[in-house]
Formats: C-alpha cells, sequence, structure tokens
C-alpha cells in the first residue's frame, strides 16, 4: 500500500508544517488580528499578534483552509516573530514560499492569504493605537 506521501504534490517541508502546525490557535488578549478569505476557493485565515514595542513578540494562527493554507500560515507565524512592524508590514508571501521550500503552482495564493493576514493584523492593531490616546492622557494625568 502506498504511503500518503507518495499522492502529494508537497514537499516535506510543506508537509511537516501542515502535519504539524506551529503556533496553532490565538491569544485572549491579541494586540492585532487579521482575518482574510479566498474569494476563488473560500478558505479562511486568522492570524493574532502579541506586540510589544514595536515588535512582534508572538503570533498564532487559525485557518479553515487546504494544506498549503495551514502550511502557510503555521510558516509565516514562525518567521514574523521578533521583526517591527515596519518589516511585517513589508513581509512577501514569496517569504514564506521560499522557506516551504516551494508550493505547487497552483497554491501560490494559499501563501498570498498569510501575507494579508499579517497585514490585516497590523492594520488592526495601528486602530487601535489610534483609538487609545483618551486613556493614556488619563493614566498620564492621573
Ligand atoms: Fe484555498 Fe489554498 S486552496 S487557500
Amino acid at each position: 500500500m502506498k504511503d500518503a506521501k507518495e499522492y502529494t504534490l508537497y514537499n516535506e517541508t510543506v508537509m511537516d508544517h501542515f502535519m504539524n502546525p506551529r503556533n496553532m490557535g490565538d491569544f485572549q488578549d491579541a494586540d492585532g488580528i487579521g482575518e482574510v478569505g479566498a474569494a476563488a476557493c473560500g478558505d479562511i485565515m486568522k492570524i493574532s499578534l502579541k506586540i510589544k514595542d514595536g515588535v512582534v513578540t508572538d503570533a498564532r494562527f487559525k485557518t479553515f483552509g487546504c494544506g498549503s493554507a495551514i502550511a502557510s500560515s503555521s510558516m509565516a507565524t514562525e518567521l514574523i516573530k521578533g521583526r517591527t512592524l515596519e518589516e511585517v508590514k513589508n513581509f512577501s508571501n514569496e517569504e514564506v514560499v521560499e522557506a516551504l521550500g516551494g508550493l505547487p503552482p497552483v497554491k501560490i495564493h494559499c501563501s498570498v492569504l498569510a501575507e494579508e493576514a499579517l497585514k490585516a493584523a497590523i492594520e488592526d492593531y495601528e486602530a487601535r493605537e489610534v483609538s487609545k490616546p483618551a486613556e493614556k492622557s488619563e493614566a498620564l494625568s492621573a
């Protein structure tokens, strides 16, 4: 009987991140949350970030989607820990594809979801920060 690996288009790194995803889940007290969907396939990816002093200190994901999307979100959350907000804003899905050792051409869009979810999480963080000044000034005057 054939092993599942013999049927797959995916390399070992992709299979590893699909079978043993890193950073799966979310945070009760996330600083930024990005949730995006792929119109073509209906898959959904949510990435939650912990951010301190302009640096991503931790990341989690929940992905309702294909194996490539799960592997991409697993790898993306690994890659961005310790990066500044500016670095994450410039993050590209190509970095995920490269770190995974490649994805089949029809699956590249799955890695784009990871880039979009990360950028949406940073936007969410920045929107929350903009709405905080009142709290900060209250704390300063207390
Ligand atoms: Fe939809 Fe991969 S097929 S994200």
